[in-house]
C-alpha cells in the first residue's frame, strides 16, 4: 500500500524509468512493499522510520552486508528520517536487503528486489534470517541521502512523469508540512512551456492543494509537443510520509 511506482516517460513513447519507494519500518519490523521488481535506470527510495536502516546483504548470509553493497547509515544519520536514502538500480539481478539494528532482520525485517520465486525467494531469505546475527556496515555506501526538494528536482530534472499509482491526495499529504516535496514533479498539467517556470511555488500545507489531479495527466502528455523532455511535465510524486 504505501508504494508507489512514479513512472517517468519521456516523449514520445517509451517509459524511462520509475522511483520505487520502500517504507523502512513504518508499522512495525517490515518493508513495505519487501518485494518488487526493478528495471536498470531506476531508483529505489528508501524511507527510514524510526528507528531503522536499510543495508545490502546476501542470500547466502542474511544479516550480513554484501561487501561493496548499499547501506544508508544509520537512522540519525538521515536526520531522523526527514533524509531519504537513495539508490540507483544498475542492474537486475537480485538484490536482498535488512535492517542492520538489534534482532530486526532475524525477526523478519527483509526484503528484495528481483527476487526469484522459491528456494531463493524471500520466504526463503527470512527463514535463513531468523538464525543470523545481525551485522552492521561502518557508513554510508552505495547511495545518496536526499531531501524531499531534492528528491523532487532529481525527479523533474530527469523526464517528464505520469503518475503510476493516479493518487494525487497521498501527494498532497505528503506535502504538507514540508516546503513542497512535491511541487517539482506534480508541476503543472499545462501541455507546453517550461515545467519549471509554472511550477506553483508552493509552501507548507499550500503545496497539498496545489497538486494536481493525476486524471488527465496522460492525455496532457499526449497533447503535450516536441519540447523535450523538461518541456512538459506531469504526475503526481507520492512521497509517503
Ligand atoms: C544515481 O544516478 C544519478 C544520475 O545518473 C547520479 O547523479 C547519482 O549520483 C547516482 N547516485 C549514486 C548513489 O550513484
Amino acid at each position: 500500500m504505501h508504494y508507489s511506482a512514479l513512472l517517468l516517460a519521456a516523449f514520445p513513447s517509451a517509459v524511462l524509468s520509475a522511483v520505487h519507494l520502500v517504507d523502512v519500518g513504518e508499522s512495525g519490523l517490515t518493508f513495505s512493499p519487501s518485494t518488487f521488481t526493478a528495471k536498470k535506470g531506476d531508483t529505489v527510495v528508501f524511507h527510514l522510520y524510526a528507528s531503522h536502516d536499510v543495508a545490502q546483504g546476501t542470500f547466502d548470509k542474511p544479516c550480513t552486508p554484501l561487501s561493496g553493497g548499499f547501506y544508508s547509515g544509520p537512522f540519525s544519520g538521515t536526520d531522523s528520517g526527514n533524509k531519504k536514502f537513495v539508490v540507483n538500480v544498475t542492474s537486475e539481478d537480485p538484490v536482498y536487503f535488512y535492517c542492520s539494528v538489534g534482532k530486526h532482520c532475524a525477526n523478519g525485517m527483509v526484503g528484495g528486489m528481483n527476487l526469484p520465486t522459491g528456494d531463493k525467494g524471500i520466504e526463503a531469505f527470512a527463514a535463513a534470517a531468523k538464525s543470523a546475527t545481525s551485522s552492521t556496515p561502518s557508513g554510508l555506501s552505495g547511495g545518496k541521502l536526499e531531501t524531499d526538494q531534492e528528491l523532487a528536482a532529481l525527479t523533474a530534472s530527469a523526464s517528464a512523469s505520469a503518475s503510476a499509482s493516479g493518487s494525487a491526495s497521498k501527494s498532497a499529504s505528503a506535502a504538507s508540512g514540508s516546503a513542497s516535496p512535491s511541487a517539482g514533479v506534480s508541476g503543472s498539467s499545462k501541455p507546453s512551456g517550461s515545467a519549471a517556470a509554472t511550477t506553483p511555488a508552493a509552501s507548507g500545507s499550500a503545496a497539498a492543494s496545489a497538486a494536481p489531479k493525476s486524471t488527465g495527466a496522460a492525455d496532457a502528455l499526449v497533447a503535450g509537443q516536441g519540447y523535450g523532455v523538461a518541456a512538459a511535465m506531469f504526475g503526481v510524486a507520492a512521497w509517503f510520509l
